[in-house]
């Protein structure tokens, strides 16, 4: 079976890596696909989000990476993808979360279910935003990102 993990991934974290591994293991072919959203002020462009992701995944030969954009129910129809994966870190995600699972399933009528997987607790506190915020200020983000992505936040910030 097929799913797709939809998200920003501005940028990809040691938390949605962890769901990565895990939703890989349980699928026979992951999707790991970027929102290209207009409206959304990024750090990195789609194309850096997408080669960041590619380098992350080069050994997991079962996912796959891709960009969309549009509704996320409209592109799971269109490469035949059924499930929606998506993490969960605290009861703060839930809420909107549900929302959305729910508002998928409405729009495609039944063909598009979320799964969901519980974010490792090492991870639980991890996010893109704070992540940019923390190398916006100079923090350190090695406990958060894989070195190389680390090193092109820090470039953004012009701190490398
Ligand atoms: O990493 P994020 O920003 O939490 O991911 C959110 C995402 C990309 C999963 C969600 O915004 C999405 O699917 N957007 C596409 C537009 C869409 O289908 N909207 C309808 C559901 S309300």
């Amino acid at each position: 079976m097929k799913a797709v993990y939809p998200g920003s991934f501005d940028p990809m974290t040691y938390g949605h890596m962890d769901i990565i591994k895990r939703a890989s293991e349980i699928f026979d072919e992951l999707t790991v696909s970027v929102l290209n959203n207009v409206s959304k002020k990024a750090l990195f462009s789609v194309e850096e989000r997408v080669a960041i992701l590619k380098e992350a995944t080069k050994d997991m030969p079962n996912v796959r990476i891709d960009s969309f954009s549009g509704l996320l129910i409209d592109y799971a129809k269109a490469n035949d993808i059924h499930v929606v994966v998506r993490g969960l870190r605290a009861i703060t995600d839930f809420e909107y979360e549900l929302q959305t699972a729910q508002t998928n399933r409405m729009l495609s009528k039944g063909a598009v279910d979320t799964m969901f997987l519980t974010t490792s607790l090492e991870y639980a506190y991890l996010s893109s935003s704070s992540v940019k915020e923390i190398a916006a200020f100079g923090g350190d983000i090695s406990p958060c990102v894989p070195n190389f992505v680390a090193d092109l936040i820090n470039v953004k910030y012009n701190r490398a």
